[in-house]
C-alpha cells in the first residue's frame, strides 16, 4: 500500500512511499482508506509549524473514511464491509478531555500516526460508523472540523433555539458552525473576506453577512446587527489577530468557543472580556460520543457538508497548496 509520508517538512517535500499492508492485534481493524478531508491544521504539520520538533517521518491527517477489509481475533463490534471513520482522539471516547486522551490525536506525529495512506489499523473502539445517507467524501469531512464546531457550539455552547451565532470566514470549522447553528434554530451572522463566499453562505441561512476587509471594525457592525447587544456564541477561528473583535462582538456574559489561530498577528486586551463577563473556552475537537451525537443530529436533519473541491490520491500535496492559499469554502477532500 502506498502512504504520504513526511521526511522532511514542506508540502513539496510530501513523499509518496511504499509501505507493507498492516495486519491487525487481535482488537484491532484494518481499513481499506476510499476518502479522506483536509484540515488547517494539517497544512501546519506538512509544513513544520504545528509542532516544529515534531519527530519524522510521520503521516499527515486525520481524518478518512475506509471499508473494513480484516478484524482481529477479538473484535465485535466491526466486520469485513462495514463503513468507518476514526475518531480523532484514538483514546478519547466520552467525557471532558485529559491530558491522556489529548496526546492520541492522529496526525500529528509517529506515535499516532496519520491517516493518509490507503490502509490503518485502528483499534475496534477508536471507530465509528458512517451514516448509510452520506458519500465516503461527504463523511471524511465529519471526524475534525464538524464535530469541533459541534463542541463549541452544542457541548460547551449549550446552543439553543433563538440565540444568535457569529461564525468567521467560510473555511471547515465555520461552515460547519453556520449549519449547526441553523439546524438548532439559531440566527447567525457570517464574515468573510470575499463578496462571493458571502454569497454561498447566505444561500446556506446566514441572516446577515459582513465583508471583514471592507469593515475591518466588523465587531461594531455585529453591535449594530444587534441593536447593541452582541452575539450568544463567536464561533472563534482566528485567533489573536480576531480574539479582541470577537469579545467586542458577544453580548454581556456571552460565549467564545476559542477554537484556532489563522490570524497570529494582533493583541489580545483582556479588559473587555472580564468587563462584560465573556465565558472564553477553549475547544479541543470532541469525544466519540460526542461525534455519535452529532452524526444522529445530522442525520435527523439531512444535513449535508460542504465540499469545495475532491483531488485524486496522488495529487495530495496539490490539495494541500489548494488549502494554504485559503480560496477554498467548506472543505476540501480527497478520494481514491
Ligand atoms: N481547536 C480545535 O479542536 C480545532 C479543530 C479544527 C480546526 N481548528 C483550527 O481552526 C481554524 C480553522 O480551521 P479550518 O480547518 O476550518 O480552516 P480553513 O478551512 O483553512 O479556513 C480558512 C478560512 O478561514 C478564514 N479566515 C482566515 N483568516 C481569517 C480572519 N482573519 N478572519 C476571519 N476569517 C479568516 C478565510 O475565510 P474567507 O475566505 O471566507 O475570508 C479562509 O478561507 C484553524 O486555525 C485550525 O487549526 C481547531
Amino acid at each position: 500500500m502506498r502512504a504520504f509520508q513526511i521526511n522532511e517538512f514542506g508540502i513539496e517535500r510530501l513523499a509518496l512511499v511504499e509501505r507493507p499492508d498492516p495486519s491487525p492485534a487481535a482488537n484491532e481493524v484494518v481499513i481499506r482508506s476510499d476518502a479522506w478531508s483536509l484540515n488547517y491544521r494539517d497544512v501546519m504539520v506538512v509544513e513544520g509549524l504545528y509542532n516544529p520538533r515534531m519527530k519524522l517521518p510521520a503521516t499527515p491527517l486525520s481524518d478518512t473514511v475506509g471499508e473494513v477489509v480484516e478484524v482481529g481475533a477479538a473484535v465485535k463490534r466491526w466486520k469485513p464491509g462495514d463503513r468507518v471513520m476514526p475518531i480523532f482522539a484514538q483514546r478519547w471516547f466520552d467525557g471532558p478531555p485529559n491530558a491522556e486522551v489529548v496526546r492520541t490525536a492522529l496526525g500529528a506525529g509517529p506515535q499516532w500516526d496519520g491517516v493518509f495512506c490507503e490502509a490503518s489499523a485502528f483499534d475496534e473502539q477508536a471507530l465509528v460508523a458512517v451514516p448509510e445517507n452520506l458519500t465516503n467524501a461527504e463523511a471524511a469531512t465529519l471526524p475534525c472540523a464538524a464535530l469541533t464546531a459541534w463542541n463549541g457550539l452544542v457541548v460547551s455552547g449549550g446552543l439553543k433555539a433563538g440565540d444568535t451565532v457569529l461564525t468567521l470566514g467560510s473555511g471547515g470549522v465555520s461552515v460547519f458552525a453556520l449549519q449547526i447553528a441553523k439546524m438548532f434554530g439559531a440566527k447567525v451572522i457570517s464574515t468573510s473576506s470575499s463578496d462571493e463566499k458571502l454569497g454561498k453562505l447566505k444561500d446556506l441561512g446566514a441572516d446577515e453577512v459582513i465583508n471583514y476587509l471592507e469593515h475591518p471594525q466588523w465587531d461594531a457592525r455585529v453591535m449594530e446587527l444587534t441593536g447593541k447587544r452582541g452575539v450568544d456564541h463567536v464561533v472563534e477561528v482566528g485567533g489573536s489577530g480576531t480574539l479582541s473583535r470577537s469579545v467586542n462582538s458577544a453580548r454581556i456574559g456571552g460565549h467564545v468557543a476559542m477554537i484556532g489561530a489563522l490570524e497570529t498577528s494582533g493583541d489580545f486586551d483582556p479588559v473587555r472580556a472580564f468587563m462584560r463577563s465573556i465565558r472564553l473556552q477553549g475547544i479541543f475537537v470532541g469525544s466519540r460520543a460526542m461525534l455519535e451525537d452529532m452524526l444522529r443530529a445530522f442525520d435527523a436533519n439531512e444535513v449535508r457538508p460542504v465540499i469545495d473541491r475532491a483531488f485524486g490520491f496522488e495529487d495530495g500535496p496539490g490539495a494541500l497548496e489548494y488549502m494554504r492559499t485559503g480560496s477554498h469554502f467548506g472543505k476540501i477532500v480527497i478520494e481514491h
